[in-house]
């Protein structure tokens, strides 16, 4: 193998949808990097060998993907606790990983600041004091979003979730990340909440191509509410549609899966890239040619 070639790759299990080689691979080639970006299937059993021994498989580090994130926290964290950010140790679960000058394997989670840049580009007048956000959803996703907003400076945040305990479980282990209080509450609790939400939020696959619909009347909402949703297939979800016909800002999922990459692709290449109008279209061209092959189906 030729050393002199840079190697990461995004590792999951299954790995076939993840766009971020599509990502990663953009950004390669716009900067002329001699560097390889791939994706390799990880089996849970075969997990802790492959991220101890990454030049072993030739690369520089990874991304972390769905089931592995928690597990790979566990792993990195107990090999080189110093090594892991406060912030991924916060949230018990790693998505980038990567070698330290001395080959110490490293772990953070860019998906608080892949969801937090991409909510600040597309709402660049929202300011964070005072406000009160309100999260659907108490899984992964979600504890990205309450940390990315405690840590934001917000005075409240409620984790409104179908599984009440699982939400209070996440406030009480989030409640030290930032200054804001952290409430949960039954979903069946969302019309109540929604008058006094400054920013919604939907963390939960509800909404996404081949999953039940997020049924839920933004009425309520106040005028100057912002709604935002993780699922980006479909780009515009019916949250989003629904949002934007009441004249609310929105801002979609698209943008976190880009600018979470940006963390990762410096450490391993040396070079913060950028996330362009450019690279947004590609990959939305990708999700609208996935879409229309379901489709034709
Ligand atoms: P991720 O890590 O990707 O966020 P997850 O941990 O599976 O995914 O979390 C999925 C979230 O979507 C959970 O909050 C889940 O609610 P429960 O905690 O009650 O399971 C929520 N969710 C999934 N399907 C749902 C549905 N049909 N109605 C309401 N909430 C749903």
């Amino acid at each position: 193998m030729d050393d002199t070639i840079r190697r990461a790759c995004v590792i999951g299990w299954p790995i076939e949808h993840s766009r971020s080689p599509m990502i990663h691979g953009h950004w390669l080639e716009e900067h002329g990097i001699a560097g390889e970006y791939g994706k390799r299937a990880v089996r849970p059993e075969a997990l802790e060998d492959f991220l101890l021994n990454l030049p072993r498989h030739g690369l520089v580090g990874c991304n972390v993907t769905v089931p592995h994130k928690e597990a790979a926290f566990e792993i990195i964290h107990r090999a080189n606790p110093e090594g892991v950010t406060a912030l991924a140790r916060a949230l018990g679960a790693v998505n980038t990983v990567w070698l330290d000058e001395r080959g110490r394997v490293c772990a953070d989670n860019t998906d608080v600041h892949g969801f937090m840049a991409n909510f600040m580009e597309r709402a660049p007048d929202w300011t964070a004091p005072g406000r009160h956000v309100v999260i659907i959803g108490a899984g992964g996703a979600a504890r990205a979003v309450v940390a990315g907003f405690a840590r934001e400076g917000v005075a409240r945040v409620t984790i409104a979730n179908r599984t009440l305990e699982k939400a209070e479980r996440m406030a009480e282990e989030l409640a030290g990340i930032g200054e804001a209080a952290l409430a949960a509450a039954p979903l069946s609790d969302l019309p109540a909440l929604l008058p006094q939400a400054d920013v919604l939020v939907n963390t939960t696959s509800l909404g996404m191509t081949g999953q039940p619909p997020l049924e839920v009347d933004l009425s309520p909402l106040p005028e100057h509410a912002v709604v935002a949703d993780i699922v980006y297939t479909p780009l515009k979800t019916a949250l989003l549609a629904q949002a934007e016909q009441r004249g609310l800002a929105t801002v979609d999922g698209l943008g976190m899966l880009l600018h979470q990459a940006v963390p990762g692709f410096e450490k391993w290449f040396g070079l913060r890239p950028e996330v362009t109008h450019e690279l947004r279209a590609l990959v939305e061209a990708d999700i609208l040619k996935e879409r229309a092959g379901r489709d034709g189906e």
